[in-house]
Order: C-alpha cells, then sequence, then structure tokens
C-alpha cells in the first residue's frame, strides 16, 4: 500500500452511483422503526447492566509508520480473537470470512490474522434478508428476498477501496471493567458483516487486518447494538498514543480527565462538529466567512480512521504560508507526490507555531509541530496538513480531522447528549469510568498491543471514511 492511497477518492460516491449499478442507502434516509422497536424489547428482557468496556488498542496514526489504530475483540463460540481497525467514520464492524478469496491472509503489523467461520462457531448464525435488521438497514423490504437468502452488506470507504459480505449474528466478547485496571469477560450477541470479498487496499495490504469495527452512530454499529441490548450507554472515548503507539479505547461516561465538549451537529452522517476559526501561533487565520459552514457539501468530520487531516483550499494556503512565514528559506520538496517535506534541525516544536482549531461553545483543539510534522529520515521533514480541495472531485469543501489531529487528546463521543470533547492528555496513563451499576469509579489504563511489530519499509495512510452502504445481490 502506499502513500497514494489517500489521494484517489475523496467523493467516490458519485462515481458508485453513476455507474447506476447499485442502490445506494443513506444511513440516515429514514427511521429505523423496528430495528428500535426490537431493541427496545430485547432490552426489557434482558434487563439493563449497564457496564464500562475496556477495548484494547494497538497501532499509531503515524504516517510513517502504521497509520491506524486498531482493536482486538472476540467473536464466535469458542471465542476467537480479531484486529480491527477502528473507524469513527463508518458504522457496522465486519470480519474477513473464511469463504473469501480476495482477504489478506497476513499481515506485516505482527498479528496472526483469523477468517471468521459461521461452521466453527457453535452460535453463529446467518442474518437472511427477510428479518428486521436486514430492512431497517436498508429502510425497507429488499427487493428479490427470498426466504433464507442472506441479507447482504457493501461498504465503500474514502479511499475507493470497498468490502462486501453479508451479516450474521454471533456473540461478542468484550472485557467489562470490574475494577481498577481489572476486566472481567462479558458477551453480547451482536450482528455483524462476513467480508467474502475485499477490494482495493482491504483485500492486499501489507497493514492488513481482520476488518474494521464502525464506532459510527448509526443503529447498525456494534455499541448501537449493546446499548439497545442494555448493555453500555451510547459514550465511548479513545486515547490514541502516538508516541508509544496503542492507547486506550474505551465505552462509559469518562470522570476523569473532565473534557469539555460542542455539540454534534444533528442528523450528519458522520460525527460532524462547528468549527469557527483556526490560529496559526497568536495570529487568527483571516478565512471566508462560508469556510466552515456545514451541510451536505461542507462541514469538519471527526474521524479517527483516517490518519491525516484535510482542509478546503481556503484554509490550506492561508495555514501554509502562516506555518512556513518564518522559513521562506526551506528547500521544499515533494515526496510521493502528495507531500510537502524538507530538511530541518533542531526541535521542531521550537521553530514551528503550534496550531489551533476553534469549535463552537469556546473548544479548542491544539495541533503541536511535532504532530502535525512526521519525520520520514533523520532531519527529513514532512507536513502533514492536506488540501482536500486539490482532491475532492466534486468540488467538496470537507474539513476532515483525522488522527494527525486527534491524537495525544482524549476525545469523548457522547451520543447520549450528542456532543464531542476532547482535552489533551498522556495516552500511556489512564482514565476513570463511572460504572453506571454499581455507581463506582474505576481506572482503565492504556494498552499497546502493538509492542511486537517487525519493521516496515512501506508507509500507509488510511481514509477510511465511510463513503456509501449499499445494498447488491452478489450471493
Ligand atoms: C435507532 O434506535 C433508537 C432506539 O433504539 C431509535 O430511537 C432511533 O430512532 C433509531 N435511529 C434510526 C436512525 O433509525
Ligand atoms: C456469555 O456469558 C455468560 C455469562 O458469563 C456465559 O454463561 C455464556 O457461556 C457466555 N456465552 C458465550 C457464547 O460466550
Ligand atoms: C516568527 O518569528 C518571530 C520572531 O522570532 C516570532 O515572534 C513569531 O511568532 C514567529 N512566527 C511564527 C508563525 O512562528
Ligand atoms: C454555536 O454557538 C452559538 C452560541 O454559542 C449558538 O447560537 C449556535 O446555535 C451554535 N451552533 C451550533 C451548530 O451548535
Ligand atoms: C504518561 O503516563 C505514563 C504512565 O503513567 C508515565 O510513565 C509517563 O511518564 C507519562 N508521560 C508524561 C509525559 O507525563
Amino acid at each position: 500500500m502506499d502513500l497514494r492511497r489517500a489521494i484517489i477518492l475523496l467523493c467516490f460516491i458519485s462515481v458508485v452511483s453513476a455507474t447506476g449499478m447499485f442502490s445506494v442507502h443513506h444511513k440516515f434516509a429514514g427511521r429505523n422503526r423496528s430495528l428500535s422497536d426490537l431493541q427496545l424489547h430485547d432490552s426489557r428482557r434482558r434487563g439493563r447492566v449497564l457496564a464500562s468496556v475496556d477495548i484494547p488498542l494497538g497501532g499509531n496514526g503515524h504516517p510513517s509508520d502504521t497509520g491506524l489504530y486498531y482493536a482486538k475483540i472476540g467473536l464466535g463460540s469458542p471465542s476467537k480473537d480479531y484486529y480491527v481497525q477502528v473507524d469513527t467514520g463508518s458504522d457496522i464492524l465486519w470480519v474477513n470470512c473464511a469463504q473469501c478469496t480476495s482477504c489478506p491472509r497476513k499481515s506485516n503489523l505482527g498479528i496472526a490474522l483469523t477468517l471468521y467461520d459461521l461452521k466453527d462457531s457453535e452460535t453463529g448464525k446467518l442474518v437472511t434478508c427477510d428479518q428486521d435488521f436486514c430492512s431497517d438497514v436498508y429502510q425497507g423490504p429488499l427487493p428479490g428476498c427470498v426466504p433464507n437468502r442472506a441479507c447482504d452488506y457493501r461498504v465503500v470507504y474514502g479511499d475507493g477501496s470497498s468490502t462486501d459480505g453479508y451479516y450474521v449474528k454471533d456473540f461478542v466478547q468484550y472485557s467489562r471493567v470490574s475494577g481498577n485496571l481489572l476486566t472481567s469477560s462479558a458477551n453480547s450477541s451482536v450482528i455483524f458483516g462476513c467480508g467474502a470479498k475485499q477490494s482495493g487496499d482491504l483485500g492486499h495490504s501489507a497493514e492488513a487486518l481482520d476488518g474494521i469495527i464502525g464506532f459510527g452512530q448509526s443503529n447498525s454499529s456494534m455499541i448501537s447494538q449493546l446499548a439497545s441490548a442494555g448493555k453500555v450507554k451510547k459514550i465511548f472515548s479513545h486515547c490514541l498514543d502516538a508516541a508509544n503507539g496503542g492507547g486506550i479505547f474505551a465505552i462509559g461516561q469518562v470522570v476523569q480527565p473532565k473534557v469539555k465538549t460542542t455539540p454534534l451537529i444533528p442528523n450528519q452522517q458522520h460525527y460532524n462538529v462547528n468549527l469557527k476559526a483556526v490560529e496559526v501561533g497568536k495570529t487568527v487565520l483571516d478565512l471566508p466567512s462560508d469556510v466552515f459552514e456545514t451541510g451536505d457539501r461542507k462541514g469538519t468530520i471527526i474521524d479517527s480512521g483516517t490518519t491525516l487531516a484535510y482542509l478546503p483550499n481556503a484554509v490550506y494556503e492561508p495555514l501554509m504560508s502562516a506555518i512556513l512565514s518564518n522559513h521562506t528559506d526551506l528547500n521544499m520538496r515533494t515526496v510521493e507526490e502528495q507531500f510537502s517535506c524538507f530538511k530541518y534541525t533542531g526541535s521542531v516544536d521550537d521553530g514551528f507555531p503550534a496550531v489551533s482549531f476553534q469549535f463552537n461553545n469556546s473548544l479548542s483543539l491544539m495541533v503541536y509541530p511535532h504532530e502535525y510534522l512526521f519525520e520520514i529520515s533523520e532531519e527529513d521533514w514532512c507536513i502533514g496538513w492536506q488540501n482536500s480541495g486539490l482532491q475532492s472531485r466534486d468540488g467538496k469543501d470537507i474539513t476532515l480531522l483525522g488522527d494527525l489531529v486527534l491524537s495525544n487528546k482524549l476525545v469523548v463521543y457522547d451520543l447520549e447528549n450528542q456532543v464531542i470533547g476532547w482535552t489533551e492528555y498522556n495516552c500511556s496513563s489512564s482514565i476513570k469510568l463511572l460504572d453506571e451499576q454499581s455507581g463506582a469509579v474505576y481506572q482503565v489504563g492504556a494498552h499497546d498491543l502493538s509492542s511486537a511489530w517487525s519493521p516496515k519499509l512501506e508507509r500507509v495512510l488510511i481514509f477510511s471514511l465511510l463513503i456509501a452502504m449499499m445494498h447488491v445481490f452478489i450471493y
């Protein structure tokens, strides 16, 4: 996989729909009435045992290293471990499946890949197209549905890669927080995708994983399913450790550190927030007033599944001139057709200004030079900021903030209250969560699954923002 993956398609959907082959279903096009009814029924039956969950993380967001963060989860019975990319820009959990011929078999990340096999799991069941989950995901009955036919899925990501498969229902095993830095095993039945065909980098990548866990807001995501089964509250947080790899990923209400929040913009496909201004050093950039408007064509998206940060041309250009204003002597060159790179000796934090994004409700997000600059070899630095205007084919002016700016902060997604917030934090340390059942407060610590990986030659950039979820009968 090379750095170009990120350039390919910021807005793949126009290409896909132009072929007219698929019926595209946008997640917020309608309400999933029967799914919520079903889930309500389930939670009444099981009773509420709201717990906090500790999800072990590995990887790092460094563009010249892994470029992604991944989590370990258990699926099936007996349970097997799967390593899945953590992605707040998409909605479903899917893993590579046994009959898949285009799925990766090995990975350079130092993890063993596992294919999910419905036949190997005592509890695994196929989700058929006549089940409520299926008609809810597709907002209506599936045309051509006959009994016992699978409920298919197709997900296309922002870089043009895609996964095709069908939904299955099985047990997920997770670590329930049961004391300070202590967990016990818990399980819940969830519906997830069984990946039968992968394309793009999902099919052949040195940095292959077993799948992707989407932490989006839709009812099909694992957190929504756990929440409607009464197992957790719809609040999760991540602290991605750029320095050491891994970090903290937890479900539950954060008590410590205190986190200031900004409202999520309602009814959006992704986690959208209202960005108001950008400061470089002490200077507020002079930007066109409509540049951060929210809506279909614009908006600011928070996405842990994307490595870098993408800014509209009208922000990118003034930002770059401000960052480089004291360095007109730097000899800039372009690497991999995408990155502006230069030689620099000395501390970048002393030589370059910090960048601060200002959001509604006076929440700010500070990005230091050592975070937005990355070293590709000794004293050879590249700039992580990307121009989304150059890369978008349909002129969408999106602002997308990925791991480049989200790392080294505790980011809390409180879907119960429809707010998101963050605070600078040491992601190698621990946070405190409220155990809703007992009222106790427990510490949850950092993990790094990736300490054993081998050195890599290739660099990777991930751009896994969900672009479309659609249905197509191929099985
Ligand atoms: C998701 O489910 C909840 C209840 O569990 C329901 O209130 C909500 O409307 C559903 N959302 C969508 C988009 O269907
Ligand atoms: C789920 O957890 C319950 C309670 O701990 C346990 O009895 C059961 O065997 C588990 N089921 C699976 C499929 O792991
Ligand atoms: C440029 O250097 C001057 C003098 O050292 C300093 O005051 C200013 O903040 C620097 N500007 C930026 C954008 O780093
Ligand atoms: C932003 O904040 C202002 C006042 O603080 C408020 O009137 C406005 O509705 C907010 N906008 C959004 C999108 O939250
Ligand atoms: C972050 O926390 C870890 C674990 O508590 C500690 O070892 C480390 O020194 C801390 N780092 C900083 C910069 O405070």
